[in-house]
């Protein structure tokens, strides 16, 4: 049992009580989409790394800081939550650019993308190697790279792709940079849950709600289902499996980010449909659901509200958020900044609600 998780039963209600949580990875995206999108994390998490995949990129201190604002300016009345920013790598990332990024204190991770892995990635990495004095400025300054590790060569399955990077782009750049600090974000496939088991104290991983509920017979359930489309794409039953077992594990290298990633709906009901699953609305509860239906309800507040902070360097929140054992419908949409978006579980029950 995690040190603070507390589970009382009352009228034969279950609630639990959790440290306040945070997400360790976020798209909020920028102007009336961010502000709506905002308020959905805000009720339920203290913090969230912010991803800066936006048009162009966050790539410099500056744009960062300038993108930190507009989020302080565009959240509810009296909410005290705290952007975490991050910088997008680029090939031209000027390891100066890392140094200011310690100096100005708000930003607490660099993004890989490798180019074409994703949504907004085109302006990321080709080849990690041109990235070596970026790479060693993180090592000096403690700040961790977070990656999305996915090769982008077609002549790989896409179901591979996250294998592949592992082994081939991922595990020299540790042997190369052995003080690099690493985040290996929303893993979804039993040899990232190993990787990542077997390494050292500097890696980590993120999981999602969505790849540990779904598997990828979700996306083609009746006819293709856009919103449950996402990158990396959901894989086979094992794999989910073994993600559970880590996120469920009490191991202090596995914490929550959402990859909560809006979208209109549509452009992802669309003849091409964007990658990201909108899982801020109901993610708490979304994780719940998982770590119940597995039996390990007593870890979530560790993976939620613990072992993030502790690899971050950064203080546990004060205060508690509670849910209880009360079936609560998702929304079939939801309207954000004027933008239609389907949640995840769209219409949907889900056994545990988030208590105001
Ligand atoms: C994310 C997005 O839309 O920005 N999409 C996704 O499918 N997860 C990008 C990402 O994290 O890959
Ligand atoms: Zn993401």
């Amino acid at each position: 049992m995690a040190p603070h998780a507390k589970i009382s039963t009352m009228n034969t209600e279950t609630i639990i009580a959790i440290k306040r949580p945070d997400d360790w990875h976020l798209h909020l995206r920028d102007g009336d989409l961010m502000t709506g999108v905002l308020a959905d994390t805000a009720k339920q998490f203290a913090r969230a790394i912010i991803m800066p995949n936006l048009k162009p990129p966050i790539t410099s201190v500056s744009q960062a800081g300038a993108y930190r604002d507009r989020i302080l300016k565009s959240l509810p009345v009296g909410s005290k939550f705290q952007p975490l920013m991050t910088l997008y790598l680029t090939e031209a990332t000027p390891p100066n650019e890392i140094l200011s990024a310690k100096e100005a204190g708000f930003i607490h991770g660099v993004k890989l993308y490798p180019a074409g892995a994703t949504t907004h990635s085109d302006a990321g990495v080709r080849d990690l190697l041109r990235c070596q004095n970026a790479l060693k400025a993180l090592e000096e300054t403690g700040i961790p790279l977070l990656v999305h590790a996915e090769v982008t060569d077609p002549s790989v399955d896409i179901f591979d792709r996250e294998a592949v990077f592992l082994e081939e782009i991922l595990r020299p750049a540790l042997d190369r940079h052995p003080k690099l600090k690493v985040v290996v974000e929303h893993i979804t496939t039993r040899q990232a849950a190993e990787f990542v088991a077997q390494g050292e104290d500097r890696l980590a991983a993120t999981l999602t709600a969505h790849h540990l509920l779904f598997n990828r017979n979700a996306i083609f359930q009746g006819g293709v289902r856009p919103h449950m489309y996402c990158l990396p794409v959901l894989k086979r039953e094992e794999h989910r499996l073994s993600l559970l077992q880590a996120a469920t594990s009490g191991s202090s290298r596995y914490f929550l980010g959402t990859d909560s990633a809006p979208h209109a709906r549509e452009t992802k009901e669309n003849a091409c449909g964007c990658a990201g699953c909108y899982t801020a609305y109901s993610a708490l509860e979304l994780y719940a659901e998982a770590f119940d239906a597995y039996g390990y309800l007593s870890r979530l507040e560790g993976f939620s509200s613990l072992h993030g902070p502790a690899f971050y360097g950064l203080p546990v929140n004060e205060g508690f958020v509670k849910l209880q054992r009360v079936p609560t419908v998702v929304p079939e949409h939801l309207i954000r900044g004027g933008i239609e978006l389907v949640p995840l579980c769209a219409g949907e029950r889900l056994a545990w609600s988030l208590l105001d």
